[in-house]
């Protein structure tokens, strides 16, 4: 009963059929567990994350319809917090912290090169998906601000001059 969507395309409504994909059981049984209660609305966003990758909009579609809330406000609050991605994961990935510590230290400007190196803004990925640029609020490494994550690696005392040689390094 809960394997069909609504989709919409040029055409116009339509119905798809997920039961041939697992990781939407996978989103239905965290659901379940948190026994489809609304206000639980932000831990099944991250475990659809976590099963996807990044929240698409069959998936956001879908949290809708099982959490019964309108799909604007799966959306917003999807689109509300950095940590949420709407587009696929690059092969690599970067965090940018900027935390309190780490924007004192200039984490906004690390940011700001990555971004034009790459020419992607947070959130997105380079369109041959070789990196995704996301941003974090604390790693919980303050004392190393500014600090940056690549694909899981704490990089701490990020040079402002040249923060982008790990990057290079992780995409090479
Ligand atoms: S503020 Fe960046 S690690 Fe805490």
């Amino acid at each position: 009963m809960f394997l069909i969507i609504e989709k919409v395309s040029y055409e116009g409504y339509y119905k798809m059929d997920v039961s041939a994909d697992d990781r939407y059981r996978t989103l239905e049984k965290s659901m379940k567990k948190l026994s489809y209660e609304k206000s639980a609305l932000i831990e099944v966003l991250h475990s659809a994350q976590e099963t996807f990758g990044y929240l698409g909009i069959d998936a956001l579609k879908y949290i809708a319809k099982r959490l019964k809330l309108p799909y604007s406000k799966v959306y917003g609050v999807a689109t509300f917090y950095n940590y949420f991605r709407l587009k696929p994961k690059g092969r690599h990935n970067v965090v940018v912290c900027l935390g309190t510590a780490c924007y004192i230290k200039g984490s906004d400007k690390i940011l700001e090169k990555i971004e034009k190196r790459y020419g992607i803004k947070a959130g997105e990925t380079t369109s041959d998906e070789a990196l995704s640029l996301l941003t974090a609020r604390c790693f919980g490494s303050c004392s190393l601000a500014p600090v940056i994550v690549c694909d899981e690696q704490i990089k701490g005392k990020v040079s402002l001059e040249n923060p982008l040689c790990d990057i290079e390094e992780m995409i090479k």
